[in-house]
C-alpha cells in the first residue's frame, strides 16, 4: 500500500465511470487507504469495484448540484473527469460539447474554490491544436514543434472548422481554473493527457455504444468484425500514444505530491510512443493476427476515407501532438516505460475477450 503519507484521505472522482476513470477508482482502491467517492451516470465499467467498502457511488449528473456538494463536501481532494471528448461529436453537436467541457464543469471548479477543496482537472492535449509550423505550411521543426506547457502557443483552426469546439472549451476552462488559482486561493492542478490507450477504452458501436468512438476502438470494431480500418486522409497525421497504466502512475504521483503539483499544468504523454495512424494501423493488424491464429485466413485491411466522409463538415485533423515531459520527470520525478507495442497488446487482449463472445451472437442472430 502506497501514499500513507499523502495527504489525500477522502477522493471524489466526477466521470468515474469512464475509460481513464475506471482505471483511477481501480488503482486508488488496490494501492491506498483513501475513500472513493465515485460520479458518473453509467456504471458499467466500474461495476467490480461497487461492492467495495472503500468506495462509494453516486449514480448522479455533476449538474445535480446538492447532491455533487454532499461529495464535494466529504473530500479533500476532487478529479474532474467528465467530458464529452470523442472527435466525431465535436462538429455534429458542438452546443453540449462546450457545455460538456466547459459549462458544466466550470461550476465544479467554482464550487471547489469555494469549498476550499484540492481540483486535479483533465484538460486534454488538443488545447495545443495544430503545430506552428503545420499552420504556416512548414516541416515540423523539432525544437519549435514540440508541445511544452509553460511557452507552447495554442494554435487552434477558425470557428467554421468546429472541430476545435472541445479544445476552445477546455482551453478555456484551464483559463477559468488559473483565474481562480490568482483570485480565489484555488489549489489546482490540470492536466493535459496525450492519447492514453488501454482496456475499457470507448465502446463498439451496435453492441455498447453508439456513434463512432476514438481510434483505438474504431480499429478494433474493424479487426473484430473482419471489416477493413478506415484511415481518415490516408492515416497521415500522428498520435503520441501512451499506455493508462504509465498514465494512472502519473496521476498517483501528482495526486501523492501535491506540494509539486500544485498551480501546475503537467504534459502526460510518452513521446517515445508517436506514430501515424496508418502506421498504428499496421501494428494492430499484426497484433491481432498473432494474438488470434484462428483468424489466419483472414487478410485484414485498410481503406482510405476522407475526413468529409468519416466526421461531416467542421473537421479539422490535428498534425502532429509531441509533448515534452521534463516538467513531469522533474517534479514528480515520473516517465513513462511502456512501449507501444505493448501497450496496443495489452488493449487488443482486452478488447477480444470482452466483446467475441457479443460479436458472435450478433453474427448468429
Ligand atoms: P470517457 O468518456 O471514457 O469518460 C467520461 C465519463 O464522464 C463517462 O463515464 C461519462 O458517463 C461521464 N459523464 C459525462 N458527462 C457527465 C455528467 N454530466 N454527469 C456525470 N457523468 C458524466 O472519457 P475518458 O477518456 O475517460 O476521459 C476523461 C477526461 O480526460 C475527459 O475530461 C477528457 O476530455 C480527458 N482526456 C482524455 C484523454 C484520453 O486519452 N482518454 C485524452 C485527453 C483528454
Ligand atoms: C482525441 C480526443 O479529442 C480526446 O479524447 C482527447 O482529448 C485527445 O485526443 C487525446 O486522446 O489525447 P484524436 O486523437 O483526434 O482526439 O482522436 P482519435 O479518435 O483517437 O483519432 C486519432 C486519429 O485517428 C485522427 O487523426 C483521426 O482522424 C484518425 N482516425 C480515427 C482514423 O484514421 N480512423 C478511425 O477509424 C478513427
Amino acid at each position: 500500500m502506497t501514499n500513507r503519507t499523502s495527504s489525500v484521505r477522502n477522493i471524489c472522482l466526477l466521470g468515474c465511470g469512464g475509460f481513464i476513470g475506471s482505471h483511477l477508482a481501480e488503482r486508488i482502491l488496490a494501492d491506498t487507504d483513501w475513500h472513493v467517492f465515485g460520479i458518473d451516470r453509467n456504471p458499467a465499467k466500474i461495476s467490480a469495484f461497487l461492492t467495495n467498502p472503500k468506495f462509494t457511488y453516486a449514480n448522479i449528473d455533476i449538474d445535480s448540484a446538492e447532491a455533487v456538494d454532499e461529495y464535494l463536501n466529504r473530500s479533500d481532494t476532487v478529479v474532474s473527469l467528465v467530458a464529452l471528448c470523442n472527435p466525431s461529436l465535436y462538429n455534429t453537436v458542438p452546443l453540449q460539447v462546450i457545455d460538456s467541457n466547459f459549462t458544466r464543469p466550470l461550476k465544479i471548479v467554482e464550487r471547489c474554490a469555494a469549498l476550499r477543496k484540492r481540483l486535479v482537472h483533465f484538460s486534454t492535449c488538443e488545447v495545443y491544436g495544430t503545430t506552428i509550423s503545420y499552420r504556416a505550411g512548414m516541416p515540423f521543426n523539432s525544437t519549435t514543434d514540440i508541445f511544452r506547457e509553460e511557452s507552447t502557443p495554442l494554435v487552434l483552426g477558425p470557428i467554421s472548422a468546429q472541430r476545435w469546439t472541445y479544445a476552445c472549451a477546455k482551453q478555456l476552462l484551464e483559463r477559468a481554473i488559473f483565474a481562480h488559482g490568482k483570485e480565489n486561493g484555488l489549489d489546482y492542478t490540470i492536466v493535459r493527457p496525450f492519447n492514453f490507450i488501454g482496456p475499457r477504452m470507448d465502446f463498439l458501436p451496435g453492441i455498447d455504444g453508439e456513434g463512432v468512438p476514438r481510434v483505438l476502438a474504431c480499429f478494433m470494431d474493424a479487426l473484430l468484425s473482419h471489416k477493413p480500418l478506415k484511415l481518415v486522409d490516408g492515416g497521415r497525421n500522428r498520435r503520441t500514444f501512451t499506455a493508462i497504466t504509465d498514465a494512472i502512475d502519473a496521476l498517483m504521483a501528482i495526486l501523492a505530491q501535491p506540494k509539486n503539483s500544485s498551480r501546475r499544468i503537467f504534459n502526460i504523454g510518452n513521446p517515445a510512443n508517436e506514430i501515424s495512424i496508418a502506421g498504428l494501423a499496421k501494428i494492430m493488424i499484426d497484433l491481432y493476427s498473432e494474438l488470434r491464429p484462428e483468424c489466419a485466413d483472414v487478410s485484414f485491411c485498410t481503406q482510405t476515407v476522407s475526413s468529409m466522409e468519416f466526421y461531416g463538415p467542421g473537421y479539422e485533423d490535428s498534425d502532429r501532438r509531441v509533448p515534452d515531459i521534463s516538467l513531469a520527470k522533474k517534479l514528480l520525478g515520473w516517465s513513462p516505460s511502456v512501449c507501444l507495442t505493448d501497450a496496443l497488446r495489452v488493449a487488443i487482449g482486452f478488447y477480444i475477450k470482452e466483446y467475441s463472445g457479443a460479436l458472435a451472437c450478433r453474427e448468429v442472430v
